[in-house]
């Protein structure tokens, strides 16, 4: 096989070298009839190839050829790598990041200037296959900034706002924008890491079934759906299964899979379907093993997209701009009855035995962040009437229950809890086998990972975090 190049490993090593490369053609120029500038990208990020005619190497053919391809076409090149003269060169590698084959020189974050890094110079083109002429969306516009568009719009340039509906009805050409291919491989390193950590802890991974013959969270945002004849649901979360599983002896479990809500609400944050990041295990004495767990696993899930993701995290950062979260190396934990006060005294009244409403989510989101200057807490002991069936009173006081909610920048991320393992509060689970033939104590905790990327990056849609999402009014594409 030939050797390949991908375009983002052009870099000024390679030059002089000729390289073979595939990709889209992003935008295509003619400069007269003897020249054309096509920009190809490959994963998001690009490269300018300039065609010159010249004798047995690039005919006027080829040229117009290339000017009549349409845009997002697959083309091959094969061409000579190119450092422009006004390039720099010896700026270190974090000094600068790419973008359209040019480099931003970065001073501390902020963009200096614009150089060209590579270019190629073409000795062959092919078109490997053609996309339609008229494409619903123009990648550059879906690309850009809020802050761009409206300085192109005071600029007076011809510019559509892509709006979410469109993006979503052309997700195939939405998801090819720098930022897009930032967010699902972020979510992928999450799911990664969130495999990785547990393994290493002595967690075994498990499958359970999603179609059940009843609700799993109680409640009636279940899809319902006929099983041979039988009623049965899509499981609204593997709960009751990887409880089993302990009950099973595996001691810890994970899951990573499905998880099915017919939600009414159409929000920014919930979907029908999401992919649920699922932890079980046995508690020796507390149920703060859990949040250890919670802790740890979250302060490494941080640490790592921090560091191993940061051409992500800016490709990201430069359509959608955001703060790196704040999060202590020792995650915070406050008790609800605390939570409660600390809204209290910033004049905001709830329920002391009721739940959080998203509003005052937000508002003890932003009292925490003031006072203990981080963006990621725990909140435990909430009040039992509010959580699910499975749920353990505290042993202390049973208005309040062994349950907590984790929040990003005051949105809530993951709900857990030490469960009921003992026959006199069981009636509910009596059916599942859940605890007659000897439940060890347990507990654990389920976490949505769309809304740990939507969150971690202060998305303001979590339909942005899910490649084809599934939500009340929308099944396709
Ligand atoms: O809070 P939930 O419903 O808790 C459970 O499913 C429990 N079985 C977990 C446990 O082990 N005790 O869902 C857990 C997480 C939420 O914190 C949220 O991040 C996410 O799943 N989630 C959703 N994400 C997207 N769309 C929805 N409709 C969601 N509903 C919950």
């Amino acid at each position: 096989g030939k050797k390949w190049t991908e375009v983002k490993d052009l870099t000024h090593e390679l030059k002089d070298k000729v390289v073979l490369i595939r990709g889209r053609a992003q935008t295509i120029r003619a400069v007269g009839k003897k020249m054309a500038f096509v920009v190809v990208r490959e994963r998001g990020f690009t490269v300018q190839c300039v065609l010159t005619v010249a004798q047995d190497v690039v005919s006027p053919q080829m040229v117009k050829f290339t000017t009549i391809l349409s845009r997002e076409s697959i083309v091959d090149i094969e061409g000579i790598v190119s450092v422009p003269a006004q390039s720099i060169t010896g700026a270190s590698q974090q000094d600068f990041c790419l973008d359209g084959g040019r480099c931003l020189v970065l001073v501390r974050g902020y963009c200096l200037l614009k150089v060209v890094l590579v270019e190629i110079q073409v000795r062959k083109l092919y078109c490997v296959n053609k996309a339609i002429p008229t494409l619903p969306i123009n990648i550059e516009d879906a690309a850009r900034s809020e802050v761009e568009i409206e300085k192109a719009l005071q600029a007076g340039e011809q510019l559509v706002r892509v709006n979410q509906d469109t993006r979503l009805n052309f997700r195939v050409l939405d998801i090819r924008t720098p930022a897009n291919q930032g967010i699902f491989r972020i979510q992928c390193q999450v799911e990664n890491i969130f495999r990785q950590f547990l393994l290493s802890e002595g967690f075994v991974g498990i499958h359970t079934p999603k179609l059940i013959a009843g609700s799993s969270e109680g409640g009636s945002a279940v899809f319902r759906l006929d099983y041979k004849g039988t009623p049965a649901c899509l499981a609204q979360s593997p709960q009751l299964h990887k409880q089993m599983s302990i009950c099973g002896d595996f001691g810890r479990v994970f899951e990573i899979g499905p998880v099915f809500r017919a939600e009414d609400s159409f929000t920014h944050r919930h979907l029908c379907e999401f992919t649920g990041l699922d932890v079980e295990m046995e508690i020796k004495e507390h149920y703060s093993e859990v949040m250890d767990i919670v802790d740890r696993l979250f302060v490494t899930m941080f640490d790592n997209l921090n560091e191993k993701c940061s051409k992500e995290l800016e490709a990201i950062n430069r359509q959608y701009p955001f703060e790196n979260l704040k999060y202590l190396r020792k995650t915070l934990r406050l008790t609800f009855e605390e939570g409660v006060q600390m809204l209290k005294e910033a004049g905001v009244e709830i329920d002391p035995l009721g739940d959080l409403n998203t509003e005052s989510e937000r508002k003890l989101g932003q009292l925490v962040l003031e006072k203990y200057g981080t963006e990621f807490y725990i909140l435990h002991r909430y009040p039992l009437a509010v959580r699910p069936f499975y749920t353990m009173p505290c042993h202390d006081d049973p208005k309040y229950s062994n349950s907590f909610d984790v929040f990003i920048r005051g949105e809530e991320i993951i709900s857990g809890a030490q469960r009921v393992h003992v026959p006199e509060f069981l009636t509910e689970l009596m059916t599942y086998d859940l605890e007659k033939y000897g439940a060890p104590p347990h507990g654990g905790f389920g976490v949505g990972l769309e809304r740990v990327v939507m969150l971690f990056c202060a998305l303001n849609n979590i339909r942005k975090t899910s490649l084809f999402p599934r939500d009340p009014q929308r099944i396709a594409p």
